[in-house]
């Protein structure tokens, strides 16, 4: 079955969807991006996700070409008319097209590209939370703006690849020796002295939504948080590694470079982190739009899974 999803004002199949070849997304990959969770049909912490897309546009003087509220509404719609019950909606804006291929940015008369559409996804029962996945580090050679959530992301997609062609799941990025982030993730470790550590916010990396949650959540649960820097060496001696995002939640980090991190199975921190996560994530989307219960019996079997 085809999905409907939306293009600059209309809502297609996505077979009929089609922009210009001159867009700017396409030429430079001049646009930035969003994705929100989905749950029981509903957007998790999405507020978040607005902000930030806010923010990426303002960095790049790119004008939304909607109103956030209307991006919400688009959302919801979205989700709606595909019967998304759970997965994600992607969101991306580029700098439109000025029929033409030119560095320079296009005067104000170009409009930007609005594109959305739903994927379905197994969130909650997802194997890799429960048994964690495992890891290869590699150089981090990503621009220095990682902190703008563009599509230019070649870099990510070469280390994913790299981890793939080594059967892992994924790749942790370092830079001058210090572990950045996942290749679509944020990197946490949780030492031997129970302290969760994870990168400092700044230019080199993603400020993920759920990472600030997940700050916020530890700090309730009195865990000691160290907000700094980390090596591969720190990490293969920690007591348990963790990602997080939007897709993801928490999944635990089982092996690093081909090292047993802990005791080589899915931490209790990362493992109650993601429980408290998804229990609050979801009852605060209930909250704001309370027309479809909660579905308790859905968390249970999460819980029970861990
Ligand atoms: N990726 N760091 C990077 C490089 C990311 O691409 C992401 C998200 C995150 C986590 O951010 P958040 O918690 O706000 O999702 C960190 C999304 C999911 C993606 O590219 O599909």
């Amino acid at each position: 079955m085809q999905r409907i999803v939306y293009l600059d004002g209309q809502y297609i199949n996505e077979n009929d969807a089609k922009i210009s070849i001159f867009d700017r997304g396409f030429l430079f990959g001049d646009a930035v991006y969003e994705v929100t969770a989905v749950i029981n049909g509903k957007l998790i912490e999405n507020e978040g996700h607005m902000l930030r897309l806010q923010r990426s546009c303002s960095e790049l003087q790119i004008a939304l070409p909607v109103t956030v509220e209307e991006i919400t509404s688009i959302q919801e719609e979205l989700i709606k008319s595909n019967q998304l019950d759970e997965g994600g909606i992607y969101l991306q804006i580029s700098r439109g097209s000025a029929g033409d291929r030119d560095f320079g940015y296009p005067g104000a008369d170009v409009k930007p590209t609005l594109v959305l559409f739903t994927q379905a996804r197994d969130l909650l029962n997802s194997p890799k939370a429960t048994k964690g996945i495992k890891v290869i580090t590699t150089e981090d050679i990503r621009w220095k703006r990682r902190d703008i959530k563009t599509v230019g992301l070649l870099a990510p997609c070469m280390a994913k690849q790299g981890a793939l062609d080594k059967h892992v799941d994924d790749a942790w990025l370092v830079e001058d020796g210090y572990i950045t982030e996942g290749s679509s993730n944020n990197a946490y470790i949780v030492t031997t002295e129970g302290v969760l550590v994870t990168r400092p916010l700044s230019n080199d990396i993603l400020h993920g939504i759920t990472r600030k949650a997940l700050l916020e959540l530890a700090e309730k649960e009195k865990i000691k948080i160290e907000e700094r820097l980390f090596t591969a060496e720190e990490a293969y001696q920690a007591n348990e590694a963790f990602v997080s995002s939007a897709t993801t939640f928490v999944w635990p980090v089982i092996e690093i470079d081909g090292k047993k991190i802990g005791s080589g199975k899915p931490g209790t921190v990362a493992m109650k982190l993601r429980e408290i996560y998804i229990e609050l994530a979801t009852q605060t989307a209930e909250l704001k739009d309370g027309s479809k219960p909660f579905n308790k019996e859905r968390l249970d079997t999460q819980r029970l899974a861990i």
